[in-house]
């Protein structure tokens, strides 16, 4: 069983070029249709629900990590030590809280996008979401260049 957290981290840290693959694809492509006055087709509803599924799929490795993680097991047991630890609070607080947040924003885009009464209205919604979501996103992942959070970003299996 000792396996499952190293490969959990490995496909979190793959899966994240998957999300924002999507969340960026999603993004230009209602931005073009919208600016183009284009239609809401049966792809953009697929696009849509890849992107969110996607994020739920990252969701579950993340929650399954914050379970396994030596990092997080430390700063929910030190709470009041690793709080004032830059690393362990940005896995154990700052990183988690802000996906959480991220995924509520995508979903709430999603179902709001659905009760839209004209394609238009429709592109708009999803843009808003979806593109502060992806904000949230960028600005909580760690990395490699962040001076510190900073991982890989790719490990191997
Ligand atoms: C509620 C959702 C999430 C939770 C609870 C979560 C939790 C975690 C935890 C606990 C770690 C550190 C694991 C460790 O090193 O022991 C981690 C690392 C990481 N997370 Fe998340 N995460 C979530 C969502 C996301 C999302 C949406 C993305 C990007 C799209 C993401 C990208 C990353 C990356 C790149 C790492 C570093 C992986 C590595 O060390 O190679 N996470 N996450």
């Amino acid at each position: 069983m000792d396996y499952i957290y190293p490969l959990t981290l490995t496909l979190h840290s793959f899966w994240r070029w998957v999300v924002l693959f999507l969340l960026v694809l999603s993004l230009i492509r209602f931005w073009y249709k919208r600016t183009a006055q284009l239609t809401f087709t049966p792809t953009d509803r697929l696009l849509k629900k890849a992107a969110v599924i996607a994020f739920y799929i990252q969701t579950i490795f993340g929650l399954v990590l914050y379970v396994l993680s030596p990092i997080t097991h430390y700063f929910l047991q030190h709470f009041h030590t690793a709080v004032h630890l830059r690393q362990i609070r940005f896995f154990g607080m700052e990183h988690s809280s802000m996906m959480v947040i991220a995924a509520i924003l995508l979903t709430v885009g999603s179902m709001k996008s659905k009760n839209a009464d004209t394609d238009d209205r429709r592109f708009k919604i999803l843009l808003i979401w979806f593109g502060i979501g992806l904000l949230i996103v960028l600005s909580s992942i760690p990395w490699a260049f962040s001076p510190l959070t900073s991982r890989p970003n790719f490990r191997s299996f």
